[in-house]
Order: structure tokens, then sequence, then C-alpha cells
């Protein structure tokens, strides 16, 4: 991780003061008295949701305007698109930024922590990730039931605020078990096959060796990506229930003939978007409508 400059108000400041801070910028940027109930954390290829939500009554918000981290990673847009799907407030992260690109882990949760503060109860994550158990084809949706954190970091780690949650934070059951049987049930409405397993997320930026997915095959992961985890961790942290999706773009390395690049896994994570989209307007209605 790049150490960022103790000038940096991401290190000076207290949180609960940098999230009020957030919070208030987006009220101002955000419809009249909106509360959204829902977050969505869009992964690549997924961005056109947040366009289509943000044109329901909604705003669509640079995440430079509200003093959000931006991502220069192609397929991350880097705005917070508000709006509804059906009866519910959804606030949807069009792009999200990840620590190997030299943010510290505060930075990486700091949007998904300032959206629970603004009233996202539930959130809903998605990423792209290569497939580690051979029978995961590119295309193939994936909820996760578990993760394995083996990033190296937690964004937990350093003092803990109290007042925001535990020091040591529970995950038997990181991903609720309510908003997966919704998952489930809103993938079969959109007549979408939707698999289960274990998403494990390590740093990156390198894809993994092929000795290295046959390692995380034997560890127990279904799936790898270089995402997700930090926010579920923060999220969880704060009490805040999540679910999340993972659109397998490739078999991991070594389990199938080509080599791996991010256009591939752009090109099969655009090519799945419209199964994926039908199942997070169903997710986002399942969720919001239920108490
Ligand atoms: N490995 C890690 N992250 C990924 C992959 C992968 O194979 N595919 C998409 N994101």
């Amino acid at each position: 991780m790049v150490p960022a400059s103790m000038s940096d108000p991401h290190l000076t400041d207290p949180l609960s003061r940098r999230l009020d801070e957030a919070v208030a910028a987006i009220r101002a940027r955000a419809p009249q008295g909106f509360v959204p109930s829902v977050g969505v954390v869009l992964g690549s290829g997924l961005g056109a949701f947040g366009d289509t939500v943000a044109a329901r009554a909604g705003a669509k918000i640079p995440y430079h305007d509200i003093g959000l981290p931006s991502s220069a990673i192609v397929g991350h847009a880097g705005n917070l698109c508000v709006g509804d799907v059906g009866s519910v407030k959804v606030a949807c992260l069009q792009g999200r930024v990840h620590g190997y690109e030299g943010h510290s882990p505060d930075r990486v949760v700091f949007a998904v922590r300032a959206l629970a503060r603004w009233g996202c109860k539930a959130f809903i994550l998605t990423n792209a990730a290569g497939g580690v158990n051979p029978a995961l084809e590119p295309g193939d949706l994936m909820l996760l039931a578990d993760h394995l954190n083996l990033m190296g970091w937690n964004p937990l780690s350093g003092p803990n605020d109290d007042k925001l949650g535990a020091r040591f934070v529970d995950l038997t059951v990181a991903y609720d078990k309510d908003l997966r049987a919704e998952a489930h049930a809103a993938a079969r409405d959109a007549n979408v096959v939707l698999r289960e397993g274990v998403y494990c997320a390590l740093s990156g930026p390198t894809y993994e060796t092929p000795a290295e997915v046959r390692m995380l095959r034997v560890l127990g992961a279904d799936a790898v990506g270089m995402s997700t985890v930090p926010e579920v961790v923060a999220l969880r942290h704060l009490g805040v229930r999540c679910v999340a999706i993972s659109c397998i773009t490739n078999k991991g390395a070594g389990l199938s003939q080509g080599l791996l690049d991010h256009a591939e896994v752009q090109e099969v994570a655009d090519r799945t978007r419209a199964g994926f989209v039908g199942v997070l307007e169903r997710l986002v209605v399942r969720i919001g409508t239920r108490p």
C-alpha cells in the first residue's frame, strides 16, 4: 500500500467526522429528502445499472464532487447513482477503488461506509472473478456463501471507533442468510442460473499463477478476485447486511488453454450484463420491500 501523506484528511480526521461531511455533501447533490435503503456496489461491466437507476427520478453524482475517491481502472466509472427501483430507494456506487491502485484500506471502504451512514441498511456487492472451481464457466453468476481474505490486510486494522462497531467483528455469517435466499429467488424469477460458492480475495493486481489457483482450490475457494471482501468486512463492522454476487469472467489461470487479460474479463462481464441486471433489479426490490 502506498503510504498516504500525513496531510491527507483520510489519516488525520476522525472517521465519523469525515463520514458526516461526506453524507452532507451527498445530501446536497441528491434529490431533496432522498434516503436510500439499499446500497449497490457495481463491479466491472455493471455500470449501466447505475445509469438506469439515476434515470428514474434520481441523480448521477461524480465521486469527485462529493469527496469520494475515484478509480483509474477501465470499467469503474466513479459516480454515485441514486434513484428508485420500483418503490425502493437505491444508492449505487458505479465503480470502486482497489488497494492495488495505491488507495489506503480506509479509502477502499470509505464510500460504502458513507452510504451506510446515509441510510443503506443492506448492500448488494458485485464483482468480476476468476473460476477456481473447474465446474464454473465464464459467464456464470456465483452467489458468495463465504469468503477467504488472503489480501494480507483488513480495513478494520488500526484504532477502533467503538461508536461505529465492535473491535472484534463476528463473520460467522458474513453474507446474510435471508438475503442469500432472496438472491436465489430473484435469479429464479429472472430465469438466470445462480451458483453459490466461496470467494477468495487476493490483493492483485497480478492475476494468479496456475500453482496459486491450485492452492486456492485446496484451501476451499470456488472463485478468486481482488475486491469486495474489504467492503463486506467494513459493512459487517457497522452491522449492515450484505449479499454479494460474482460474475465469473474467466477460468482461473491454468484451468483453460488461454492467457488472462482485462479485456477478456470486461468482454465476458459485458456479455453477462443483461442476466446480471435482471437479477439485481429483482433482488433490490425483494430486499427493499421486506422487513
Ligand atoms: N483472478 C483475479 N481477479 C479476477 C480474475 C481472476 O482470474 N478474473 C476477474 N477478476
